[in-house]
Formats: C-alpha cells, sequence, structure tokens
C-alpha cells in the first residue's frame, strides 16, 4: 500500500491514459487514501487493501482534482482529502454491492465476498465506509460531512429501489433512471461538487459541475449495464450477467420490451422471465436484444447522456480543464471494461 510497493508501481499504471495530466494529483489523492486506510487493525489490514486494489479508472478523484482547477485552488491537502473520501465511499459501495450481486471477480481479482466469505466482507465495506467519514468529518469546513451523508442515502435508496423493483418487467425507464441516478450518478455528481467546493469555486461553477457530473454518471451506469449483458468478463474483469441472474430490468430490455406492439409484449415479457432463470432463455434474450435495435437504442441513450454533459460543460470558459472533463465524457462512452 506505500510508495513504491508493488501493488502502487500496477496500480500506478492502470490511471487510463487520458489522466496523464492528473497523475501528480492522483498521487496526492493516493497518499491520502492510503493515510486514511493505514490505521486498519492488523486482523482487517489485507482485506482492506485487497478492496483498494477495486479502484481502477480513477475517475471520480480525476473529476474532483480537475473541479478544484477550475475553481482555482487546485489540488490542496483538503482537495485531496475529499478526492479520497469519495473514491473510499465509492470502494466501500463496491464491496456490498459485490456481496448482492453475488459476484466473484472484480477488478481482474476474487471479490472479498469470495475470498473472505459474506460476514467479513459486510464488515469491511462498513470499516471502509466509516474510515472515508472520520477523515471527512475532521476537516474544518463540514460541508463534505454534511452533504456526503445526503449523497450516500441516495445510493442506499437506489439500491433498495433496485432490489424492490427486481422481477417487475413492466419496469418503467422512468424507474430505472431514478435508480441509477441513485446508485450512480448521485455519487459522480458528488466528486465533483466536493471539488469545486473544496477548491473555493462559486455557486455557478458547483451547478455546472454538478449537471456535468450527473448526466456522466447517468452515461456510465446505462454503458455499464449495457456491458453486463453484452460484455467479454475477460475484457471487463469483473463478473457479468448478474443483473438478469437477479432480475434486474436494465435499459436494453426496459427499451426492448417498450418497442413491442400489444399482440408480441406477452410473449416478450416471457421471454424476459425465463431470461432470469434459464441461460439459454438468456442468451436468446441478448441476440434478440442486439438484432432487434435495443442495444443500439441503449447507446444512443447513453450518448445523450454524455451530450447533456458536455451542455453542462459550455457554461465554463474554455481551459484545459474543461476540455480534460469532455473527453472523459467520451471515454465512459467507448469504454470496454
Ligand atoms: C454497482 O452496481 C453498485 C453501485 C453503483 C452502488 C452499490 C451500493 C451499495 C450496495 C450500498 C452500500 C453502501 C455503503 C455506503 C457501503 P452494479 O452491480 O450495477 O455494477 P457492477 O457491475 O460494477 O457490480
Ligand atoms: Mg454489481
Amino acid at each position: 500500500m506505500h510508495g513504491s510497493s508493488p501493488t502502487s508501481r500496477s496500480r500506478r499504471s492502470d490511471i487510463p491514459r487520458i489522466l496523464e495530466p492528473l497523475r501528480e494529483d492522483l498521487e496526492l489523492v493516493g497518499v491520502k487514501y492510503r493515510q486514511i486506510l493505514s490505521d486498519a487493525s492488523r486482523e482487517s489490514r489485507d482485506m482492506v487493501r485487497h478492496a483498494a486494489r477495486f479502484n481502477g479508472k480513477r475517475l471520480r478523484p480525476a473529476m474532483t482534482c480537475i473541479a478544484a482547477r477550475l475553481a482555482g485552488s487546485g489540488i490542496t491537502s483538503d482537495v485531496a482529502t475529499v478526492a479520497a473520501v469519495v473514491e473510499l465511499i465509492h470502494t466501500a459501495t463496491l464491496v456490498h454491492d459485490d456481496i448482492l450481486d453475488g459476484a466473484e471477480v472484480r477488478r481482474r481479482v476474487a471479490t472479498l465476498n469470495t475470498r473472505w466469505g459474506d460476514h467479513a466482507a459486510v464488515l469491511v465495506g462498513d470499516v471502509l465506509f466509516s474510515k472515508a467519514y472520520r477523515a471527512a468529518a475532521y476537516l474544518q469546513d463540514p460541508f463534505a460531512s454534511r452533504y456526503l451523508s445526503d449523497v450516500v442515502a441516495k445510493v442506499l435508496e437506489g439500491e433498495i429501489h433496485q432490489d424492490i423493483a427486481a422481477h417487475n418487467p413492466s419496469l418503467p425507464e422512468s424507474a430505472y433512471r431514478q435508480i441509477i441516478r441513485g446508485k450512480t450518478a448521485a455519487l459522480y455528481e458528488a466528486a465533483v461538487t466536493v471539488g469545486a467546493h473544496y477548491g473555493s469555486g462559486d455557486e455557478a461553477l458547483k451547478t455546472a459541475l454538478g449537471r456535468y457530473g450527473h448526466h456522466l454518471g447517468m452515461a456510465f451506469q446505462i454503458v455499464d449495464d449495457r456491458l453486463d449483458l453484452t460484455g467479454d468478463e475477460d475484457t471487463v474483469g469483473k463478473s457479468l450477467g448478474t443483473d438478469l441472474n437477479e432480475g434486474k430490468m436494465t435499459l436494453p430490455t426496459i427499451l426492448w420490451l417498450a418497442a413491442k406492439d400489444a399482440e408480441e409484449q406477452p410473449a416478450a415479457r416471457a421471454l424476459i422471465e425465463r431470461a432470469w432463470q434459464d441461460p439459454e432463455a438468456a442468451l436468446e434474450l441478448r441476440r434478440r436484444l442486439d438484432s432487434e435495435g435495443a442495444l443500439d437504442r441503449t447507446d444512443a441513450v447513453a450518448r445523450e447522456e454524455i451530450n447533456e454533459a458536455m451542455a453542462a460543460l459550455e457554461a465554463l470558459p474554455k481551459s484545459p480543464e474543461r476540455d480534460l472533463l469532455a473527453t472523459i465524457a467520451g471515454f465512459v462512452t467507448s469504454r470496454t471494461r
């Protein structure tokens, strides 16, 4: 976990090329991240370190650092801390999510639940979460503790909604949007908002960046859900297909069903319900999502979200940082992992 260890070297190379201009900022965030976890007990340390391997693409910390640059201060100790806090909250949610999804692999390594069991994984997720909260609570400005407690509630409520909505083939697109707004977009929005706040930005900057973060997060989850149905586990590096196994309706399936006329609806609904139980039916559904245009329509919706994110950036003066946010937005829709 420390500066020049093999782990941190391999993690360095994990930063997507587009984030190279932020390498030094991200290294400072990494230092804070490790500091926040440095007093983990001897018994939990291996598990905590293992969980730290899940923060791969560094999109959220990068967005926090860019927001702070746009706000004027650039990377300060507090900005690095809030970036690390948001990333740690994200890591904690992934640890818990993998238990709920029964996922075996994330970022090409075993999930905590696979390696140490559900019981330990729940507790480690809680440790990460409480350490993140403690770091926020020690900041002079209480904004992060107050704001992030609301954000985390939104993430949890998104997850609860998703649970309640499972096995409902009639789930409307609006409900799906509400779910992903909470479970994913809220934390993307938070990443830029805390960067703008602790970078001493004004309300106009916070609003513009918050809008950008929200739409980027929506696009990210739509692409993630498409990859869960159609991606290759070796390329994506995590367990896939869990959405269908758990009866989750995601955008490709919602759009596919919505495009069917009244006579086709019962058979389409029946195929979806079979796909929740039977791998053969799941394969058939995947083929039809592709051949009947639902995947293309999903990609178009993700692009619309990205266009909205880009439009939010228009409110900001031209700068290399604004360009970098636009590049990150492009990266989200083109990603295959
Ligand atoms: C990934 O979804 C999961 C999330 C975006 C949020 C999960 C949040 C929780 C389980 C709540 C836990 C909260 C705290 C504060 C510890 P996904 O399964 O669609 O994506 P994946 O393919 O990456 O697993
Ligand atoms: Mg999952």
